[in-house]
This record gives C-alpha cells, structure tokens and sequence, in this order.
C-alpha cells in the first residue's frame, strides 16, 4: 500500500543576531540545495520603511499592525517590491534595520507576517533565516542552526560591508562606534522582547563564526543537513 501522506517539505532554520552572517550562508545554502529562500529579517524591514511611508511611529503595535496588513510584498530574484515600486535598497538602510527591530517587537505585528512566512514553504524545500525560524514560524524544522559571533566582530563586518557599500549618505556618516552601539541595542530588544525573542532553540546546532569563513560556516551547515538526510 502506497503512504499517502506526503513528506512535509523540509526547512533549514538559520536564526542569529544582526550581521552573524546567516543571510551569506542562508542563501548559499539555499543556492547548493535548489531550495527556496525567505529573508524573513527583510519583511520587519518593510514593514518599518511602509510605517515609516505613512507617518506611522514605530512604537505603535496597532497602527504599525494595521498598516502591515495591508502591504502587498513581492520578491523577483533579489528584489523586494512593495506595492509595486522597487525598494531593495531602501530597506537596506542602517535606519530601516532599526526600525524592523522596533516593529519586531509588537506580538501583533509579527502575527501578520506568519502566514507570509508559511507560504514560502514550497518544493523541494526552504532555507529561512532569521530570529525566530527555528523556535516560532518552522518549529518542525528539519535542521535548526543558531550563527553567531562576537558582538565586535560583527560591528566590524557591518562596518567593512558599508564602506564597501556607500550606498546612502547616511551610511557615509555611520562611524565603526555608532554601528557597535547599534548592534547592542539591537541584539538587547531582539533577546529582551516577550514575543519570539531571539534565542537559540533547544534543538539548534550553534555555530559560532569569529573564525570561520563563509565558506567553512556554509560546508558545515551542508555536512550537517546531509547528515541528516542520510539517517
Ligand atoms: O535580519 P535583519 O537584520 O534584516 O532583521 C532586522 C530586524 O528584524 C532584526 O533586528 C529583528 O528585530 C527583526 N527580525 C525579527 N524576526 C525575524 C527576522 C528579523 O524580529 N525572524
């Protein structure tokens, strides 16, 4: 007799604090796997550029919900669109990365964004970074990693990718000391907040990258995830 019950599609969570550089590894995972791919940091981010569009303050659960379920949230490729106009840059901002930790911490808001996130869920499978992949949106995960590193190396990473970057005057005036600054402050409501805080779950595998490359942080989630598959 034929198992009718379709396998779920498997998910790779790979959660972490701001510029752990899980995003880098979320997608080259993703890349070597076929699997699909959610930026699920990108939709706070959205959120907060949508709030921030509409003269809506970030501190306020309710307007900032209400607004959130009204966007229409598209992704080509690597472009983000937004009721139509093209905003990947504008969400890539040191301001906009502030304001999606600020809206990240209304329960409300974030109960708008989980269908969203479920229905990245398709075949063959899904590699969704973010805080909560692993404890709150894929709790069935097939393989949960927790990426992180010293909270000066990361300012240090940020700090490099926007000289690299120099996208905005306001990246320009963005000193090594503000972006360290803005990291703790970020790491602390991520962690302190009541609804989904960023933790590790029990079941993650925790990775820490001071001293790892990408490439070697990408091998091991691979190893891990084929490890995995062959049981
Ligand atoms: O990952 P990224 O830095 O783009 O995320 C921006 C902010 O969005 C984070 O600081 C965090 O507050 C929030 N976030 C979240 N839950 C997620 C992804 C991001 O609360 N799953």
């Amino acid at each position: 007799m034929h198992n009718l019950i379709p396998s779920a599609v498997p998910v790779i969570a790979i959660d972490g604090p701001s510029a752990s550089g899980k995003g880098t590894v979320a997608e080259l995972v993703a890349t070597q796997l076929g699997f699909h791919y959610l930026d699920s940091g990108a939709l706070y981010r959205i959120v907060a550029l949508a709030a921030k569009q509409q003269n809506i303050d970030w501190d306020n659960a309710f307007a900032v919900a209400e607004c959130a379920k009204t966007l229409s949230i598209e992704f080509k490729n690597s472009q983000v669109f937004l009721n139509g106009a093209d905003i990947s840059e504008a969400i890539r901002t040191e301001e906009m990365g502030k304001g999606a930790s600020r809206v990240a911490v209304h329960a409300p808001v974030r109960a708008v964004l989980v269908n969203l996130q479920h229905s990245f869920r398709t075949a063959p499978g899904l590699v969704a970074d973010g805080r909560d992949m692993g404890t709150v949106i894929f709790p069935d995960a097939a393989l949960k990693v927790f990426l992180t590193a010293a909270t000066e190396v990361r300012a240090q990473r940020r700090y490099q990718q926007l000289i690299n970057k120099k996208q905005t005057n306001d990246d320009l005036k963005v000193s090594y000391d503000d972006i360290l600054q803005d990291l703790r402050e970020r790491d602390a409501r991520d962690q302190a907040r009541a609804s989904a805080p960023l933790i590790k779950a029990n079941d993650a595998i925790l990775l820490e990258t001071d001293h790892l490359g990408i490439a070697q942080a990408v091998a091991h989630v691979m190893q891990n995830y084929q490890l995995i598959r062959n049981f």
